[in-house]
């Protein structure tokens, strides 16, 4: 077919570079997408892997044995030890929220992680193996400085906003991640895990602009008429009390 041939000579036409490994191994790599064929061959692979692995024992294997599969097992890990922790970080948020569409959009958005973790395990099913997190470190950093935001800013004016504020960071390292992944399982030719990620995926670019809207629409205008005031009356109080902060 047409297609076909098209895509065929493309890949061939594509440029090829050569890459070497870290264990001295040299191989060609194409830019160019593979066909339907290469792509269940490499689907097949990374399950015949995932099978070897279960065998192996984690020390045995080196850096340069690794490659786009142990990666994506890897963000795999690390996303679904986020999702846990963001869903038993939202309770908190959501009690200290005041806005009544704010706390209806993060109630909304905890069940939607509640089903994500959910749809991880089942990328995990999908790739042969059994669904376990990894500590990772930006997702306990966010959280972290989300908690102190919330102590120093909960019940203030800007409450909300700071509220968001905070889950913007959690959505956009969620976005960046959740990118990635679809993009390894494509390359992987990994159709049904690249599906239950791209659903996920979805969802995270929702909550992302609910919350813009939230903080655009209302959110942000309430917090700053608390500054229009204190340049009139509240101006002294506001100065002793950055003071008494240093
Ligand atoms: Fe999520
Ligand atoms: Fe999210």
């Amino acid at each position: 077919m047409a297609t076909s041939t098209a895509s065929n000579s493309n890949a061939t036409a594509n440029k090829k570079k050569t890459k070497t490994s870290t264990s001295g191994k040299t191989r060609t790599v194409s830019k160019a997408k593979p066909d339907a064929k290469a792509r269940t061959k490499r689907a097949s692979a990374v399950a015949q892997k995932s099978a070897a692995k279960t065998k192996a024992t984690a020390k045995a294997r080196t850096s340069s044995d690794k490659g786009l599969s142990d990666l994506l097992e890897h963000g795999l890990k690390d996303i679904y030890y986020a999702e846990k922790k963001i869903y038993r970080a939202l309770p908190k948020m959501i009690k200290a929220a005041e806005d009544d569409a704010l706390v209806e959009a993060l109630t909304s958005h905890r069940e939607e992680t509640a089903e994500q973790i959910e749809t991880l395990e089942n990328a995990f099913e999908a790739m042969g193996l059994r669904a376990k997190g990894e500590k990772c470190d930006a997702i306990d950093g966010i959280l972290t400085e989300a908690e102190s935001i919330l102590d120093d800013f909960g019940g203030s004016f800007a409450s909300d906003a700071a509220i968001i504020f905070s889950c913007q960071a959690v959505e956009h390292y969620e976005i960046a991640r959740y990118t990635s992944l679809v993009g390894f399982a494509d390359a992987l030719g990994l159709d049904d895990v690249q599906e239950l990620l791209q659903s996920i995926l979805d969802q995270e670019n929702a909550a992302h602009t609910k919350l813009e809207d939230l903080a655009e629409g209302s959110i942000n205008e309430a917090a700053s008429e608390y500054d229009e005031d204190d340049t009139d009356s509240h101006s002294d109080d506001s100065k002793s009390s950055a003071k008494a902060k240093k």
